[in-house]
């Protein structure tokens, strides 16, 4: 006797099997995402049983039946309704990057979540998919250097504009700067990254959304937000007004220096232009990444936790030190300012990387890094241990020197990301490295 036909023989669907649906409360109380994190998205028996998800290698994905893989390319193409399903080539998804996506976005209570090979691979990626020729980018001022380059030296050769306002601008200054922009024509995005690097400096993302709002009537530009310093923890974009929140995963997501990866999230219909462009490109996490970022999800919130709880100590002390002329730390702003008000209705910690300045200039600065002994002296931020760095003679030393000033970057900064050590410790080192200035 033939075997019965199934379904999907009768439909063409492939008959791969789903994972159990996730659950996502129990007992009427929503899981919070630190509960979430040791199984959203994964199904051990679609695994042999394996309790973590194995690492899947390779390159393409069977099909099922010559009309399952017609069926899929009718979804992607759009010939058909409800988008592909199922998974078909390495460069468009994986499954260990898309349970890494299902998790990251449940940090934000976001619809849809997508991954990259870097930081930078994300925003290029986003804004590929966002611009077109004569469009004007609105940013905020500081940005990391290679999205200032991106925007203004690289997008810049394809007909796309920008303009700037500085991070801490009023809703009058943000008014003012999307009123100008409009006047040059397509306004293709509103690109935010609060706390800039490396002021410090938060943006009002409250007032940029309130703005957009009253300036646009059309169509409207998304608000897209750089949040790695802060985000997923302590500062959640999308609550208030923001679009598409993007990550340097290699920062407190991956947090143990030992990786490099990106990701954006935010509502499906905001991402899919930006799926379609890394379809395109092929600049996804590959799957050995997205796996180490499932295990750093784990402890993100345990890290992130302890590294803020350190930072704060960690800056009390050398707040008072006589060698300290002071301390750039959000937890630091002043009562009243402006500042002040944006961190308190935007965030809900401080984050573990400030700026120390020395009394001083470059010798002082680099005379107590040679001397930390638990502190390693290199760039990047959010790792398990703490980094130090000097921005003025690593980071930003092609910045021209007028602009260096006007953002505070001075010969006697440093810059610091507290990990996850013993606080104590660390004041330890950083004493006996200040005794040595
Ligand atoms: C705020 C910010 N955005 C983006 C990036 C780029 O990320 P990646 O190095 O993962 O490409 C960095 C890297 O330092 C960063 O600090």
């Amino acid at each position: 006797m033939p075997p019965k036909q199934t379904e999907a023989d009768l439909t063409g669907a492939t008959p791969r099997r789903r994972p159990k649906p996730d659950i996502l409360e129990v007992g009427g109380r929503k899981l919070q995402p630190a509960t979430l994190m040791m199984g959203h998205g994964y199904d051990p028996m679609l695994s042999e049983g394996s309790l973590k998800p194995p690492i899947f290698l390779t390159s393409t994905f069977v099909f099922e039946s010559a009309a399952a893989g017609k069926r899929h390319f009718e979804g992607v193409t759009g010939k058909r309704p409800g988008g592909a399903e199922g998974l078909v080539y390495s460069r468009f998804n994986g499954p260990n990057q898309e349970i890494l996506e299902d998790r990251l976005g449940v940090w934000e209570d976001a619809e849809d979540a997508l991954t990259f090979s870097s930081g930078m691979a994300a925003i290029a990626t986003m804004l590929l998919a966002s611009v077109r020729p004569g469009d004007t980018i609105v940013h905020s001022g500081p940005l990391y250097a290679a999205t200032e380059t991106l925007i203004g030296k690289i997008l810049g050769r394809f007909g796309v504009h920008w303009l700037d306002f500085p991070a801490g601008a009023s809703r009058a200054e943000i008014d003012a700067a999307l009123t100008r922009a409009q006047g040059m024509g397509r306004v293709a995005l509103i690109y935010l990254e609060s706390p800039a690097n490396p002021t410090n400096a938060l943006v009002d993302i409250e007032a940029v959304a309130a703005s957009r709002d009253a300036l646009f009537a059309g169509e409207k530009p998304p608000i897209v937000i750089d949040n790695t310093f802060l985000g997923p923890l302590w500062q959640k974009p999308l609550r208030h007004g923001a679009d598409i929140v993007l990550y340097s995963l290699t920062k407190y997501a991956g947090g143990h220096s030992d990786l490099v990866a990106g990701g954006v999230v935010g509502a499906k219909a905001m991402l899919d232009p930006i799926r379609a462009m890394r379809n395109t490109i092929g600049t996804i996490t590959d799957p050995n990444t997205a796996w180490m970022l499932l295990r750093s999800l784990e402890t993100l919130e345990l890290r992130m936790t302890r590294a803020g709880e350190n930072a704060a100590k960690v800056c009390a002390y050398l707040r008072d030190h006589p060698k300290v002329e002071r301390v750039g730390y959000l937890g630091f702003l002043e009562e009243g300012s402006s500042q002040a008000d944006i961190y308190r209705r935007h965030c809900t910690g401080a984050g573990s990387t400030f700026s120390l300045y020395l009394n001083g200039g470059e010798p002082e600065s680099f005379a107590f890094l040679d001397a930390l002994k638990i502190a390693k002296l290199a760039v990047s931020l959010g790792g398990t241990e703490t980094l130090a760095s000097h921005p003025a003679g690593m980071t930003h030393l092609s910045v021209p020197d007028a602009r260096k000033a006007a953002l505070g970057i001075s010969d006697n900064l440093v810059r610091i990301s507290i990990g996850v050590e013993d606080p104590d410790d660390l004041i330890a080192d950083f004493t006996q490295a200040l005794d040595a200035v």
